[in-house]
């Protein structure tokens, strides 16, 4: 997209595909959507679609489909076992990441499940660049822990640096030695940090990342979720790789790698996940999670028409025209933003824009959860839903209080060829009017919080009437709207 030139205006990024189909979109009066925020608990994932106007929450599950990929859905095979589809889908998979084995899994927490319970034991450290909630959860839930060594500098609001989801290699191997290799399980590389901000991990720092692991004799796991969105990330940002293409890169990091697994609702951009493995040994001793969790091994818990989907989408996840969209439109957004003045996360990452709540709502406190006032209040002023990515999605320390996220964000995602640039500077105005009536916005409490992942299903209210207030305030401007 970068390498189409313009004459006269200026350059912005264009889409290399055209749509076919287009679903029609639903923008509910300002009185309305405080009505649906309030039944919805200040829950955003308690809004119902047909309610939200820009469905912004996540990329999972959400992105469009091309032509191919619908297409090859009509000759998925059906068996209980045995199903060609899979093989399809395996050696497509294998052929991308040079493994030769494949578990099939519903998506990518339940490869996190499988990962967890084969490897994590009570007492466990899991290292990390950084945490994802439900693999995080996964290892609580088994007596681990978790240790977080992105760099400082990758939970730095504002910067220029291009591979912000950088591992601090000195206290990796610190934190090795203090934890003793025999205590941690396996190290996860999360490319494209989801929790802060999208930002990237470079292939210099994931290869100095599992020589040190090696070293130590310690599994090496990449979750590969957010592969494509990093990889196009390289490509553009780390000069040394700049002359390989996409599908060299992917092989030059999967062979760092003694795992690779991936939520399918991102990477193939249909609705699945996988576990691939190099080491028949390492294969087997997983295998018969599968069945007892999944389904059985050649379907995983997935539908085989998705998986036909996914094996075109996982080519199409190798394609610079097709991977460059999400985080070219980002980039748009974020400097937008930026030069309005709205705190963001610079440079833009992947996965979608972020606002840096902790600055816009700093009259908030933490505890009363400013990123989740925040994406409510986008809600109701313009019918945009985002998801909070702060202190709401933490879960709180064993004596019950709170545990503060290092960085409380919005994310705005851009699910892939979903939206057009029109809308995107609807987004962009809406969020300016958000920040400019920001001192309107007040704090939540939880009324019914779940111990769990309580992002998900929590019901919360807010905690005065501030809601109506800046529903006031936009009606003001806008009207009805
Ligand atoms: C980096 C990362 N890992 C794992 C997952 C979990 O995948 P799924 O939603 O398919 O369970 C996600 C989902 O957002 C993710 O972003």
């Amino acid at each position: 997209m970068s390498s189409i030139k313009f004459y006269k205006h200026e350059q912005i990024p264009v889409e290399m595909h055209k749509v076919k189909i287009v679903q029609k979109l639903n923008l509910l009066e300002t009185d309305e959507r405080l009505k649906k925020m309030q039944e919805a608990g200040f829950n955003t994932f308690k809004l119902h679609n047909g309610d939200i106007f820009l469905d912004m929450l996540t990329d999972s599950g959400v992105n469009a489909m091309s032509d191919n990929m619908q297409s090859a859905m009509l000759r998925a095979d059906d068996a209980y076992a045995g199903s060609e589809t899979f093989y399809r889908m395996q050696e497509k998979l294998t052929e991308i990441f040079g493994m030769k084995y494949c578990l099939p899994a519903h998506q990518g927490r339940a490869c996190e499940n499988i990962l967890a319970t084969r490897f994590v034991k009570p007492g466990n450290c899991v290292i990390m660049n950084y945490h994802f909630t439900t693999a995080k959860a996964h290892i609580t839930r088994l007596g681990g822990r978790v240790e977080e060594l992105v760099k400082d500098e990758g939970l730095v609001s504002k910067s220029n640096l291009p591979f912000k989801g950088n591992i601090d290699l000195e206290k990796l191997e610190e934190c090795i030695k203090k934890e003793t290799p025999e205590n941690v399980p396996y190290i996860r590389i999360e490319s494209g940090t989801n929790l802060i901000g999208g930002q990237p991990i470079s292939y210099e720092n994931m290869k100095s990342a599992t020589d040190i692991a090696k070293k130590y004799g310690i599994l090496t796991v990449l979750d590969a979720s957010l592969l494509q969105d990093n990889l196009y990330f390289i490509k553009v940002r780390e000069e040394k790789l700049k002359n390989k293409s996409i599908r060299e890169i992917t092989r030059m990091i999967a062979d760092l790698f003694d795992i690779v697994y991936f939520s399918g609702r991102k990477f193939g951009f249909a609705r699945g996940g996988a576990i691939m493995v190099r080491d028949e040994e390492l294969f087997h001793s997983m295998e018969d999670l599968v069945p007892m969790f999944e389904g059985f091994l050649t379907y995983g818990g997935m539908s085989v028409k998705e998986m036909e989907a996914m094996t075109v989408g996982f080519d199409e996840s190798m394609d610079m025209d097709v991977i460059s969209q999400g985080p070219e439109f980002i980039e748009y957004c974020v400097k937008r933003l930026d030069e309005y003045g709205v705190p963001v996360i610079t440079p833009g990452g992947g996965l979608g824009a972020h606002l840096d709540a902790s600055q816009i709502c700093s009259h908030i406190p933490q505890e009363e959860y400013p990123a989740g006032a925040l994406v409510c209040a986008l809600y109701l002023c313009g019918g945009i839903r985002g998801m909070e990515r702060g202190t709401l999605s933490e879960e709180r320390n064993p004596d019950g209080s709170e545990r503060f996220a290092s960085m409380e964000l919005v994310r705005l995602a851009f699910p892939r060829r979903v939206f057009t640039l029109s809308q995107t500077e609807y987004v962009i105005d809406r969020v300016k009017w958000v920040f400019d009536h920001r001192d309107l916005i007040g704090g939540l409490k939880f009324v019914h919080e779940p111990k769990t992942l309580r992002f998900f299903t929590g019901i919360l209210e807010p905690t005065s009437n501030w809601p109506e207030k800046l529903v006031k305030a936009y009606k003001k401007e806008f009207g009805n709207q």
